[in-house]
């Protein structure tokens, strides 16, 4: 947490009111209890951003961001968390102290140190690039790829010469140690402890944070020999699954446009803003990761992909896809014709063109179908069912019933069927995925309906919720509800995290509810601000019991669902498998006697599973684990 302790955050916390902050930004309208105004953080025309002054935080129903003033502030100004902390202080003329540990004003000194080599080096390379005789092959170089003195400029474009040392002598000249030199990546050091530059006779490209600062680079080779990129490794400073290239550069277009397009690498966004379009960054590389994904919803929900077209980069928009469409975002293709990347595309055609592309750019639903449609030649009926099967789950993420019908109608013309058709087929697909549940006796035998793929019921997802909800705010249930569902009673992740959380801080003596936002993720925050805006009715213990009941139904129906399995799979290996069939026998039997309305019988059978099967010597899949 860098150099400030726990206390000083609290107070600075306390003494800064959410409503004052976020009002310097956004309308609010007092509503009851509430306070709601038009969303920063997406773009909205009816109001789903709430704040909540009696819990100091904030809430959008929308896009599903939340948290305390912190991390308002985080979001909204891009501001680390030690650095909103200190922007409130100062504001509440709260002075930190500036004694943290020892071990931790080491820390900080040495990410100052690191940054200062970064930028150091940012400036050694551009002057090199500009001025040595060395480079005049790289200066050539870029110049016939079409990159003017103000475009170098802008992306302080470099290059390091063929020696081995002369960035290592150029720092240590300026008062820095070789090890630091290889920590922040820049140096290499040899087994028998000699250090030699990383970058070498290569084309230089600084990589910045959302905030400008640079934090790593990478290096093309002017000719074709491989690799044709090295980039700075994992540093204190550097993760390239965390940065965007050429976000800090976009960030007033992506705000302008509306829209943020993500491409491939250096060169398609430094090409791009070339040509004016300056709303571009670059993944670097070609899998988008989560954490890529979540910092563009901080600027924008409305994302193009325009990845190169050749195979590598069809599969990694796939990925991107679905991640992405996870997020919340509203994701469109650009299809670049001719396996190209958006650079080689804009050179050779040019502006207009490519806003053609933007322009006609088909939606994430018409993009799958037109993949699935050009993979293999369409003729039998089985073909036609087989491709709706792999795109039905994406429509079903659509909440706009207008949207729905517009792709329903893609998909008629790309597959020559009638509309009518294939929102039959959609019906009965919703209807299915829906009964997977209220039939979960039946032997699931797909593999998409693997029991951790399938989707919770609401009953269980918002008893969860309700449960957490309680526990947050009186933790001391944490014991009555372990010792009634086992140590793990939450079946999604991000729930058992956050209970997790909760667990380890609630006996520290200043456990308070908007400072538990201080221990947490962005996705716990969001999390646990989402479940403070819920309505929760009724007595706390009691209402607990209806949870934590509706949760061991869950996990009793899951349970014969996993018994059915198994024991077919037994079964057919011909092993032992009368011991699961009688608690899937007593399982059945509980939930006739619950159907029925049988409270004595229910009680005395639930006794019984109890003996024979410890609570917690089973557990429910969990998602995004293996179930095991
Ligand atoms: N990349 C990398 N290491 C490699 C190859 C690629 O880190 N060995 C990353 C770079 O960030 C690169 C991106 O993946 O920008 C996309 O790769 P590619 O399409 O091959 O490069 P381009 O950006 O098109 O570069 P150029 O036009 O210079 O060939
Ligand atoms: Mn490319």
């Amino acid at each position: 947490m860098g150099l400030i302790s726990a206390e000083v955050i609290e107070t600075v916390r306390l003494r800064s009111d959410i409503v004052e902050v976020v009002s310097r930004y956004v309308q609010l309208k007092k509503k009851g209890k509430y306070f709601t105004g038009l969303c920063p953080f997406h773009q909205e025309r009816t109001p789903s951003f709430t704040v909540t002054p009696d819990k100091q935080i904030f809430h959008c129903f929308g896009c599903n961001t939340g948290g305390n003033v912190f991390r308002f502030l985080m979001l909204k100004e891009n501001l680390t968390f030690v650095e909103a902390i200190s922007l409130l202080a100062q504001q509440a003329g709260i002075a930190i102290p500036s004694n943290g540990s020892p071990a931790e004003r080491e820390k900080e000194h040495k990410r100052n140190r690191l940054r200062q080599i970064n930028s150091l080096a940012m400036d050694y390379f551009f002057y090199m690039c500009q001025h040595h005789d060395a480079a005049a092959g790289a200066r050539k170089y870029l110049a016939d790829r079409g990159l003017s003195r103000e475009i170098l400029e802008r992306f302080k474009v470099g290059y390091a010469l063929p020696n081995w040392d002369s960035l290592l002598l150029f720092l240590k000249e300026k008062g820095y140690q070789a090890q630091e030199v290889a920590e922040v990546g820049l140096a290499i050091k040899t087994e028998n402890g000699k250090y030699y530059d990383r970058f070498r006779q290569r084309v230089i490209l600084p990589v910045w944070d959302a905030t400008g600062r640079v934090v790593g680079f990478g290096g093309r080779v002017l000719d074709h020999s491989l690799p044709k990129y090295i980039n700075t490794p994992e540093t204190l400073l550097f993760s390239k699954g965390h940065l965007l290239y050429g976000l800090h550069l976009a960030r007033g277009a992506i705000r302008e446009k509306g829209f943020v397009i993500i491409m491939e690498g250096y060169m398609d966004v430094i090409t791009a803003h070339r040509f004016g379009i300056t709303n571009a960054v670059a993944s670097l590389g070609t899998s988008l990761t989560r954490e890529q994904g979540r910092l563009l919803m901080n600027y924008n929900r409305n994302i193009v992909i325009a990845y190169d077209a050749d195979a590598a980069g069809v599969a990694a928009t796939m990925r991107s896809l679905d991640l992405l469409q996870e997020l919340g975002c509203l994701v469109r293709v650009v299809n670049i014709p001719d396996g190209k990347d958006p650079d080689e595309f804009l050179q050779k055609q040019g502006y207009q063109p490519w806003e053609n592309l933007i322009d006609q750019s088909p939606s994430l639903i018409e993009y799958k179908l037109q993949q699935a449609v050009s993979k293999k030649q369409v003729r039998t009926v089985s073909d036609k069912l087989e491709i709706m099967q792999q795109v039905f789950p994406s429509l079903s993420a659509i909440n706009s019933e207008v949207e729905v019908e517009e792709n329903l109608k893609v998909m008629a013309g790309l597959l020559n069927l009638s509309p009518e058709a294939i929102a039959g087929e959609f019906k009965r697909h919703k209807a299915n995925a829906g009964k997977k549940w209220t039939n979960s006796d039946n032997i699931v035998k797909t593999k998409h309906n693997t029991l951790s793929n399938i989707k919770k019921p609401d009953a269980r997802e918002k008893a969860e919720a309700g449960l957490l909800r309680l526990i947050i705010e009186d933790p001391s249930l944490i014991e009555t509800v372990i010792a009634k569902l086992g140590p793990e009673p939450f079946s999604s992740s991000n729930y058992h995290k956050l209970f997790q959380q909760v667990q380890k801080i609630f006996n520290k003596p200043d456990y308070q509810l908007a400072g538990l936002f201080n221990y947490l993720g962005d996705d716990e925050q969001t999390l646990l601000s989402y479940l403070l805006t819920l309505e929760i009715p009724g007595e706390n213990r009691e209402q607990m019991s209806e949870y934590v009941e509706c949760i061991s139904r869950c996990n009793r129906q899951e349970r014969r669902t996993m018994l059915l399995q198994e024991i077919s799979k037994a079964e057919k290996s011909g092993s032992h498998w009368h011991d699961l069939w009688n608690e899937y026998i007593l399982l059945r039997g509980i939930a006739e006697a619950e159907r029925l309305g049988d409270r004595e019988r229910t009680a005395v059978l639930l006794q019984e599973y109890q003996q024979l099967i410890k609570i917690d010597t089973w557990k429910h899949p969990r998602e995004g684990s293996d179930g095991s």
